[in-house]
């Protein structure tokens, strides 16, 4: 079963003036879609260090297999995350955030100022989605598809390689 946490940032959010309407997005798409299990879900303000020390416990300590962040990703002066989440990772992983964007931008010409990335750190999948809880969705529903064979590679589950050679000359997913 895959592991997750989901990372809202968020000042409004964290100081509790504003419901956090976007993590229930990703935690109920998450829990249907990937049958994921929930294991951190937390708030908190568009702090880089605060970001980037969640970002590094949840992989190393916690362990989990995918981090999904929302918000911070724009252009406003302290929409950081994306400065964070670089800061973490050893690997980019690009094809994730450009999907992402390519999709988004059939829906909104304000995809393009979407700054998300994604990437690895260890064995754990990071990636950042947007801030609204419409965006999340749009966004989530891109990538979901691909994401169980991603994180399948990434732990490198017994039989996993052969798995993937198979199904991506077959063209089929996981
Ligand atoms: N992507 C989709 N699919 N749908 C959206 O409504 N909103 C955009 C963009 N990506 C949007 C989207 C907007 S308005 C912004 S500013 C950027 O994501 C960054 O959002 P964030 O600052 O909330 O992270």
């Amino acid at each position: 079963m895959i592991t997750v946490g989901i990372l809202t940032v968020s000042d409004r959010g964290a100081r509790g003036e504003y419901e956090d309407k976007s993590g229930p997005v990703i935690q109920e798409m998450v829990a249907e879609r990937l049958e994921a299990r929930l294991a951190k879900y937390e708030i908190v303000p568009d702090e880089i260090e605060l970001i980037r020390n969640t970002l590094i416990n949840w992989a190393d300590e916690m362990g989990l297999d995918l981090i999904l962040t929302t918000g911070g990703t724009g252009f406003a002066p302290r929409d950081v995350t994306p400065e964070a989440t670089k800061a973490v990772i050893e690997r980019e992983a690009p094809g994730l955030a450009e999907a992402m964007r390519a999709e988004s931008l059939k829906v909104t010409p304000h995809a393009m100022l979407s700054r998300a990335v994604a990437g690895i750190r260890g064995r754990t999948l990071i990636v950042n989605l947007p801030g609204s809880p419409r965006a999340v969705q749009e966004n989530l529903e891109t990538i979901l598809p691909a994401l169980p064979h991603g994180i399948e590679l990434l732990q490198e589950l017994a039989g996993a390689s052969q798995r993937h050679e198979h199904n991506c000359r077959e063209g089929l997913g996981g």
